[in-house]
């Protein structure tokens, strides 16, 4: 069964793990363990039984919310992990006006996540991304 919680002091390193082993420029512990005091994070770990498989991580600041980061294990995809996230992000943030998160332009994985959430392409930040340089597409909601 699927569940999605709050990141917190008991799964902070299981966390960290998931982000590690699907991003290139993943969190690592002690940056998730530091947004367990910042005010405007919010990071989900969604489990499988009792296993780690998904991570999302969101700032809110004056109704705007970021999406940082966003990933799942490649074993459990396609499964409506990333989308019951962002379901239950929305859940925790209904004060949230605006979204916004930026991204690969050859991730199209995530951008087919993204548009099918309601996300639509609003520009382009020019190599934004490095190792290897990258084009982000900026989606907004
Ligand atoms: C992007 C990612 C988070 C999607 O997670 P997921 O749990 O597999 O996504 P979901 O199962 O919730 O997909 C929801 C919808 O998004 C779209 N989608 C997701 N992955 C897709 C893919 N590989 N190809 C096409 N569409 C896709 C589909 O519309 C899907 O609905 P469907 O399965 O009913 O067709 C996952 O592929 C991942 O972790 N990728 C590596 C990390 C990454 O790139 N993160 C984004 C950084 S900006």
């Amino acid at each position: 069964m699927l569940t999605i919680v709050k990141m917190n002091e008991e799964n902070v390193e299981q966390a960290a793990q998931v982000a590690a082993q699907c991003l290139r420029e993943a969190w690592s512990v002690e940056t998730c363990r530091k947004q367990l005091t910042n005010p405007n994070d919010t990071t989900l770990v969604a489990f499988e039984a009792d296993k780690a498989v998904g991570f999302l991580s969101c700032w809110c600041i004056a109704g705007e919310a970021e999406i940082n980061n966003v990933c799942v294990l490649p074993d459990h995809r396609r499964k409506g992990i990333a989308k019951a996230m962002f379901d239950k992000l929305a859940e925790l943030l209904p004060d949230a006006q605006s979204w916004v998160l930026e991204v690969r332009e050859s991730n199209t994985a995530a951008i087919a996540l993204y548009e099918s959430l309601g996300f639509s392409p609003a520009g382009v930040r020019r190599d934004f991304y490095e190792a290897p340089t990258e084009n982000a597409v900026i989606m907004v909601k």
